[in-house]
């Protein structure tokens, strides 16, 4: 039999089961799965599971223009070192991702600094040259409630041919979907202020405005759904997929973070977070994406009006998700499905799925081994985390393309992060 590159042998998630086998890799692709493989290379998992590493469609590593809070080595550090090898960032950075030289700046800067593979998003405002970005952009943003950077479009009508020529690139277009009309601007105290500033209905409103103005014309994915009430107007809906962030189903207002716990869309009531729980374990969303979004702890320690809006949580969304899948609160295969799978395909990346011809990046886990959450064993430059404290299974290891990038907890691969869509242009 003909020798592999790199063989990898564990307990197996495949086509949805856990299974003895080993998984075979030649030039960072996996070629083989079989019950016994040569390898020149074999990495030896017994009694470990081996899932596909993570898919995060939706981060912000803020470079260029804001790397006092992240840049992309920082940031993909932390991605790699919680099961993340694919991450998509958000173009709110200065300048703003909204053009080809912006798009291709920031594309040299992640090639050169990226621990992990990456998409870049270009934001969408009124005359935004679509065809030219829609090549070189994994997909398109747009901002319905103002946040940090500058790239709130309040008024859908102005961009009417904007989201057609999305439509016809094939390309999807991100919602940030909270009605800025709708927003009450009186100053903020405290995370109920901010609740009240940013209540339900401005989410419900911004999902149903952007389903009945696009919804014909483009792929739509609602990004980070936080109220009981948008539950049932993101499911069953053509051409649109749904994301969920762990704050807004492991967080409410009621904790104690104060701006900590400042993010758009708002920390909720309970009810809200636990009905977003109770819908992941009854299939809803497609996706779990992080929308890792740091601030320094200066910036949050501002006076709360004051204080930026986000919360980091690369690094801790597939460690929180498998602490919950091992108290069997979720199920393995709906969160593999989330974190892995569907990203992929939504965004069509040839990752997220043990299966031949898939890129090898893979994440090794001993279900025993159970971590507390703590702000300095993370790795982003943020220094916090609202996870603090909180119980998670972080992975013992994890593959980028066949190459051990992080064995317990520390890089031991050399960078290769790349563009997912380098050589598809
Ligand atoms: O709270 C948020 N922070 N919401 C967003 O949509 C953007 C993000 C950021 O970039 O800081
Ligand atoms: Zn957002
Ligand atoms: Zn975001």
């Amino acid at each position: 039999m003909k020798s592999m590159e790199v063989v990898i042998e564990g307990n197996c998630y495949i086509s949805g089961r856990l299974e003895r086998c080993c998984i075979g890799i030649d030039g960072g692709k996996i070629t083989a799965i079989a019950k016994d493989l040569d390898g020149e290379k074999v990495h030896s998992f017994d009694g470990k599971l081996v899932l596909p590493a993570a898919v995060d469609a939706h981060v912000h590593f803020r470079d260029p223009g804001f790397t006092q809070k992240e840049d992309f080595s920082t940031g993909s550090l932390s991605a790699l070192c919680g099961g993340v090898t694919c991450v998509f960032d958000m173009p709110n950075t200065r300048p703003a991702t909204i053009n080809l030289a912006s798009l291709r700046d920031k594309k040299k800067i992640a090639s050169s600094k990226s621990l992990v593979d990456f998409g870049l998003f270009a934001g969408v405002k009124p005359g935004t040259n679509v065809a030219s970005l829609s090549k070189e952009a994994i997909g398109f943003k747009l901002y319905l409630g103002s946040t940090t950077g500058e790239l709130l479009v309040p008024d859908i009508a102005s961009i009417k041919k904007e989201i057609s020529d999305i439509g016809a690139s094939g390309k999807i277009l991100a919602v940030h979907a909270e009605d800025e009309g709708m927003r009450n601007k009186d100053v903020e105290k405290n995370l109920d202020d901010h609740l009240r500033n940013r209540s339900n209905s401005l989410e419900t409103s911004a999902i149903k405005k952007i389903i009945r103005n696009a919804g014909k014309d483009c792929k739509l994915h609602i990004c980070h759904v936080s109220t009981r009430d948008s539950l049932s107007l993101v499911t069953g809906v053509p051409n649109l997929t749904s994301e969920v962030a762990p704050h807004h189903f492991l967080l409410d207002r009621s904790g104690n973070l104060g701006a900590f716990g400042k993010v758009n869309p708002p920390l909720r009531k309970r009810e809200d977070r636990q009905a977003m729980f109770q819908a992941l374990k009854d299939g809803a969303f497609d996706v779990i994406a992080s929308d890792h979004a740091p601030h320094t702890i200066e910036e949050k320690e501002e006076d709360f009006d004051y204080a930026p809006s986000g919360v980091p949580g690369v690094e801790t969304m597939v460690p929180l998700v498998m602490q919950h899948v091992r108290d069997k609160h979720l199920e393995l295969s709906g969160a593999i499905r989330r974190l892995c799978e569907r990203p992929a395909e939504i965004f069509g990346v040839p990752k997220g799925r043990i299966a031949v011809g898939y890129d090898a990046d893979l994440m090794i886990f001993d279900m025993a081994k159970i971590s507390i959450i703590k702000a300095d064993a993370l790795h982003s430059k943020c220094g916090w985390t609202p996870y603090e404290g909180m119980n998670a299974v972080f992975p013992k290891a994890v593959f980028l393309r066949g190459r051990l990038m992080v064995e317990d907890g520390s890089q031991v691969g050399e960078r290769m992060g790349r563009d997912v869509l380098a050589g598809q242009v």
